[in-house]
């Protein structure tokens, strides 16, 4: 299994392959409803892009989901709705985020996935859940420890 633990608001995974993370994002997939917006935290490579495709796959999106490092933001049409996945890595200051209008994206039917939330501190509205996502040193090179958390 690859659900470790459960408690109250948080659900703990742990990852021993890309295989198993996309299945870890289908079964994340499945605990999210529209609207929603999630922040993704872990260092760089530690597999948030990675996750996030595997979501927006769960979701039935069939197209190729690439990385919005450059554009900052990339859409996903799905049937729920549209799926906003963010990278704010190249963010230089909070306030750059204006530029995006991610406010004009939020409707009832937008679900928002967002790598380096910090990098806009100030500027997002509030995650209802958080993904955390690190890469322990002490392991193989594919394990991962990954972690839904529910925000109260
Ligand atoms: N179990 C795993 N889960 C996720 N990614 C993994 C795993 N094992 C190895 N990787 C590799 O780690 C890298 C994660 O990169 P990426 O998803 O772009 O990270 P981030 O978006 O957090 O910077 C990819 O090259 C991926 O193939
Ligand atoms: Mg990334």
């Amino acid at each position: 299994m690859l659900k470790v633990e459960t408690q109250a608001e948080s659900s703990f995974f742990s990852s021993r392959s890309l295989e198993q993370t996309n299945d870890i994002g289908q079964q994340i997939a499945r605990q999210l409803v529209f609207p929603s917006c999630v922040y993704l935290h872990g260092d760089m490579g530690a597999g948030k892009t990675t996750l996030t495709k595997s979501i927006i796959q769960a979701f039935g999106y069939e197209g190729a989901v690439t990385s919005p490092t450059y554009n900052l933001v990339q859409e996903y049409p799905v049937d729920q709705g549209i799926i906003y996945h963010m990278d704010l890595y190249r963010l230089e200051d909070p306030s750059e985020i204006e530029f995006l209008a991610v406010d004009d994206m939020w409707s009832e039917r937008s679900l928002f996935l967002i790598e380096w939330p910090a990098r806009a501190a100030g500027y997002l509205q509030k995650a209802d859940c958080e993904i955390f996502i690190s890469k322990a040193s002490d392991k193989p090179q594919d394990t991962r420890d990954i972690t839904l958390k529910l925000s109260s």
